[in-house]
């Protein structure tokens, strides 16, 4: 740790955000977490945290920039780390305007609020200060299946109402570093899972219609790459770039781990079936349903991550098959979290538009 101490984490009750915050808090850091509360966040995520003296909690909207203005004032942390957003690109799809008011409009907002705070910081701390943007490796659009990564060079193309939003929010951090000189960071990752998932993503919504017996919907053929990252290889990512990352630049992080979307299903079914067999014995293998395609459904997505590896020393911890392991182990060992939200908030009906 250096001359960043404390830092404020939009989006910090969501699935990286309690990430972020849980490995902050276990790193020392005095964390400051802001956070709407919309459907996909949950503060039961923060339970390992909640009672750190190093630990506290906003409820709060990015796009009210007077609240924003009134936490930076009260909480004068070193550092922002922005992941607050809308982020299922199924639900972008049926209600785009929610990913613009979030994504576009609550990252300017914030923005405008960093700014007027960092221009009121003297000496050392306003040098050390960053604004590090959470973004996606969906702003520079899909790749062939058979070749191509992206890097932090790649031009972006993105093709959903949610990348659109990321992108255009990517591009606004860098107008507000290059037009008014904020210190800024970018980081740009590829799919990642882990516990604490909102169980609307592939995995972990698969990993839960496959404990009950329910069907398995594979988008088209089940042919359409992901770069799996796990959750806390990530959060280290983070930790790294916000507190080390070079002042304008942009770092792409990523898994080295790219999977087809069937192959994920099956090896999440492989192993529930050993783990928890069906009471007939059937393979879950058998659940898999090939549904109607998601419109604009991106091929694929590959990280090259050497620039962070190279520069920041990061490396993923987790191969795919000792996370998704680590992943299903902790869904089978934590219904309390999942259940409600299930019972509650999201079954699983299909969304985007295609249903
Ligand atoms: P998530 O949907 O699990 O959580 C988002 C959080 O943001 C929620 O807690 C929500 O309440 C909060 N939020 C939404 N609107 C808000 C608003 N207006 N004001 C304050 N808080 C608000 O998201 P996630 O999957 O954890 O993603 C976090 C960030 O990382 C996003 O910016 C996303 O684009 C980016 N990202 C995600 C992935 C991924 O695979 N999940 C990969 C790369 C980048
Ligand atoms: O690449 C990073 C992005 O990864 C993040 O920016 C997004 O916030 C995050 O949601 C994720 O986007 P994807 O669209 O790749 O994730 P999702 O889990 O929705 O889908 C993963 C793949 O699985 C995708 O090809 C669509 C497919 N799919 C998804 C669902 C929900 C299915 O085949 N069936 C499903 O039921």
């Amino acid at each position: 740790m250096g001359r960043i101490n404390a830092l404020l984490v939009t989006g910090g009750a969501g699935f990286i955000g309690s990430a972020v915050c849980r490995h902050l808090v276990q790193q020392g850091y005095r964390v400051i977490n802001v956070d709407k509360l919309t459907y996909a966040a949950d503060l039961r995520s923060l339970q390992e945290v909640e009672g750190s003296e190093r630990y506290s909690f906003h409820q709060a909207d990015i796009c009210d920039g007077a609240a924003m203005a009134r936490i930076l004032a009260e909480e004068q942390p070193d550092a922002i780390m922005h992941l607050a957003a809308e982020t299922h690109v199924d639900r972008s799809i049926d209600g785009p305007a929610v990913f613009v008011e979030t994504n576009v409009i609550g990252t300017v907002t914030l923005l405008q609020a960093a700014l007027d705070y960092w221009r009121g910081l003297d000496g050392e701390r306003r040098d050390a200060f960053r604004f590090h943007h959470v973004s996606t490796d969906e702003v520079f659009g899909d790749l062939p299946l058979d070749q191509g990564v992206f890097t932090e060079e790649t031009p972006y193309a993105p093709s959903s109402p949610y990348s659109a939003s990321k992108a255009s929010s990517d591009h606004f951090v860098r107008a507000w570093h290059e037009t008014y000189g904020l210190p800024i960071v970018l980081s740009n990752c590829s799919n990642n899972y882990g516990p604490y998932h909102f169980p609307e993503k592939l995995i972990p919504l698969v990993v839960l219609n496959a404990l009950e017996g329910q069907e398995l919907p594979v988008y088209g053929q089940g042919i359409n790459v992901r770069d799996w990252l796990y959750v806390d290889d990530h959060a280290r990512a983070l930790e790294l770039v916000a507190t080390t990352g070079k002042n304008g630049e942009s770092y792409a992080i990523g898994g080295r781990s790219e999977r087809n979307n069937l192959s994920v299903v099956e090896s999440i079914c492989d192993a529930l079936d050993s783990k928890v067999p069906l009471p007939d014995g059937r393979s879950r293998r058998e659940l898999i349903r090939f549904v109607t395609d998601r419109p604009g459904h991106d091929r694929r997505y590959a990280i090259d991550p050497s620039k962070i590896e190279r520069e920041l020393g990061w490396r993923a911890e987790q191969t795919f098959e000792s996370g998704l392991a680590a992943t299903i182990d902790w869904y089978l060992a934590n219904e309390w979290w999942w259940r409600p939200i299930r019972e509650q908030r999201y079954a699983g009906k299909r969304l985007g538009g295609a249903s």
